[in-house]
């Protein structure tokens, strides 16, 4: 006869595991011989719903013979638990059509973020963590002199994410492209505290290929001024296709500069035209996702982050910055911390 191994589940907020597992707490008895057999010492880490084992298999940890827990995967290393990203539990979909955009539901863009101004001016910001989220340098910098320093800008801007009930998340770093403001209008966000993932906050994944191609629809949602130019209270989206370049960067050439605010185009920027229904984008929505979703693993992705949201319908194309262009110095930023 032999027994079956003793297993023991650990189950806690995502990131305590990791945090509260102690020396003792990590080391383990030495496996008991019994006659004909032996019990075999295992623990099984899981993350909770929203998270992902990161590089330890299923999360199974044996007990070796130095009293160490040790994972076939992993080593001795403890076991990281990692957001998940791109899976809204209602993903958009075309209901209860609105003057100028559809009202989102619960947990249809819970990567979309609110980064309201010092003078209390609300533009968007997308969510590509539990700490980090992008928004463009021009949104860093409202209500800001050219000259000012992202650290000082950072203490005067407040974060939202999730439900309106939900309180206001302090910013700690601010950190803008290198190519802002004369080519790339992005900057990251790095949060104060990591936010618990959960249905209304979830994060957008970050491309892992091109998904810019003329045609391509995505879908764009942000709390902008709609067509009365009021800023509603109730998060809208629209879905727009992605436009010919070539015919974009002319139609901004043409335009008369003194008069217009300008986009920032570059060969890190694509177009995005307006629907059919002439629903567009507007002042305020700047920051928001260019979110597509990839029907080859169901999962959705920040193609583009919105730059130039002054289109309001009066103009043709809206501006985006292309994300997987940038992706090398997101990550790096990142990783960085
Ligand atoms: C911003 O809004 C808050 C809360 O509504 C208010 O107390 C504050 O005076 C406003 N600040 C400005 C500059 O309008
Ligand atoms: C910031 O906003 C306040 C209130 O609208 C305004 O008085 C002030 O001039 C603005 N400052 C800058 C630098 O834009
Ligand atoms: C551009 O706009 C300015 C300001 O409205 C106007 O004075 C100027 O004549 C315009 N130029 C052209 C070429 O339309
Ligand atoms: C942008 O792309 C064009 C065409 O590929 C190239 O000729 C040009 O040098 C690029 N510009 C920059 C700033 O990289």
């Amino acid at each position: 006869m032999s027994m079956g191994p003793a297993v023991l589940l650990i189950a806690g907020v995502a990131w305590t595991v990791l945090e509260t597992a102690t020396a003792t707490e990590w080391s383990c008895a030495k496996p008991v011989e019994i006659e004909h057999g032996y019990v075999e010492h295992l623990i099984k880490y899981r993350c909770n719903p929203y998270y992902q084992l990161r590089g330890s298999g299923d999360g199974t940890y044996k007990c070796d013979e130095d009293h160490a827990w040790v994972s076939p995967e992993a080593g001795k290393e403890v076991p990281v638990c990692e957001p998940v990203c791109g899976k809204p539990k209602n993903p958009p979909r075309q209901m209860q059509r609105i003057i100028g955009g559809l009202l989102a539901r619960k947990g249809s863009f819970p990567w979309q973020g609110r980064l309201v101004t010092r003078h209390n001016l609300t533009v968007g910001a997308t969510l590509i963590g539990d700490q980090w989220l992008l928004t463009t340098g021009r949104n860093v910098y409202l209500n800001h002199t050219e000259n000012t320093k992202p650290e000082e800008i950072a203490p005067t801007l407040q974060l939202f994410l999730g439900s309106q009930k939900q309180p206001a998340l302090g910013i700690e770093r601010v950190v803008l492209h290198p190519s802002y403001p004369e080519a790339v209008d992005l900057a990251l966000l790095k949060l104060k505290q990591k936010v618990l993932l959960g249905e209304e906050v979830m994060p957008i994944c970050l491309p892992q290929k091109d998904y810019v191609h003329p045609g391509r629809v995505g879908y764009v949602s942000g709390w902008g001024r709609g067509a009365t130019f009021a800023f509603p209270n109730m998060l809208k989206y629209v879905m727009l296709p992605v436009a010919e370049s070539e015919s974009c960067r002319q139609y901004y050439e043409a335009r008369n500069q003194s008069y217009w605010v300008q986009p920032i185009l570059s060969n890190d920027t694509f177009c995005v035209g307006m629907s059919e229904l002439r629903e567009d984008t507007c002042y305020g929505d700047a920051g928001g996702a260019f979110a597509v979703q990839d029907p080859d693993d169901d999962t959705w992705y920040a193609a583009g982050i919105l730059s130039y949201d002054k289109t309001c319908t009066a103009a043709k194309y809206g501006v985006y910055v292309d994300v997987q262009r940038v992706l090398a110095w997101v990550k790096e930023t990142v990783a960085a911390g």
